[in-house]
């Protein structure tokens, strides 16, 4: 093996520290306490785990965590009516929706009523058009964790060619507005793009993002290049269940320069940028200046 990986889980551990520190700061200096609203629609197994380990860490971090489940037939009028409630509420600084949303309620309907201010998620249509435009706004979280790691590790990445494997609006798309951000030459690829090796071939900067398990081969990888390996996919291989990206990590970490791994690489990174956004919408509701270094 010849790249460098990327510890993600070392990195998010820096990142909930510096977010700790701040807090602390903040109460000391001014009396606040960020607070993260978490909405949990249903019992989908793996979102009661995401949502269970967000509440532990928002604690661990010194802020405030409400939890707010709701049962899976949860009418949409009774979803709003409790975000209209958390909009209004002043130790409200965060609020996130767990998706995915069970099927009779309208995900973007729900999602576009958090106040935008207060939307850690940066799904909010006026955020992506702040993002979009180049205009301060919430940045989606597994993305701007993405880029906290690039940064860390290349310092600048302007003139870099970059490459986003997946269209989502929560990974793909986002990630593609940031990367153009930090002045990368921006290509989205996806199932549909013609020679799919050969565009992957040409970035220096690779980022997988499609959810299927290693569906990039080591030799779609230019050598020396930094990979971002987002995917999280569950295979069972021999007789074991294993937890596997969208990169094939031992072909590829024989090319990348840089590579992270699944799992311990991107996964720890969102929540952590979650508390950063939670930390920043807080010292932006209050008019204070921002945590350096946790905001895209
Ligand atoms: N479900 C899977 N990932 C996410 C995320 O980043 N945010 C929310 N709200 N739900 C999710």
């Amino acid at each position: 093996m010849t790249a460098t990986i990327i510890d993600g889980k070392a990195f998010a551990a820096k990142v909930r520290e510096q977010v700790a520190e701040h807090v602390a700061r903040l109460k000391d200096e001014n009396g606040l306490t960020p607070g993260l609203a978490v909405v949990l629609v249903g019992e989908d197994p793996a979102s009661q785990v995401y949502v269970r380990s967000k509440g532990k860490q928002t604690v661990e971090v010194g802020m405030n965590s409400y939890e707010h489940k709701l049962p899976a037939d949860t009418s949409e009028a009774d979803l709003l009516a409790l975000i209209d409630q958390l909009n209004k509420d002043q130790s409200v600084h965060g609020i996130l929706v767990q998706l995915p949303l069970p099927g009779h309620l309208n995900s973007d309907l729900v999602i576009n009523s958090i106040d935008p201010a207060k939307d850690v998620d940066g799904f909010h249509i006026s955020n992506v058009g702040l993002l979009g435009t180049g205009q301060k706004s919430m940045v989606p979280c597994t993305p701007l964790g993405c880029l906290m790691m690039l940064r860390d590790h290349h310092g600048s990445l302007s003139g870099m060619n970059a490459v986003v494997v997946g269209r989502s609006n929560i990974v793909g798309k986002p990630m593609a507005q940031l990367l153009l951000g930090d002045s990368c030459t921006v290509t989205i690829a996806h199932s549909r793009t013609k020679d799919l090796a050969a565009v992957c071939r040409s970035a220096d900067i690779l980022v997988a993002a499609v959810g299927r398990p290693e569906m990039i081969p080591g030799d779609w990888v230019k050598p020396g290049a930094t990979v971002i390996d987002v995917g999280i996919n569950r295979i069972e291989r021999d007789g074991k269940n294993k937890l596997v990206g969208d990169v094939e990590f031992a072909s590829a970490a024989e090319v990348a320069g840089a590579i992270t791994p699944v799992p311990g690489g991107v996964g720890p990174m969102t929540i952590a940028c979650l508390l950063a956004n939670t930390l920043t919408a807080c010292c932006r509701a209050n008019g204070l200046s921002e945590p350096k270094g946790l905001t895209a």
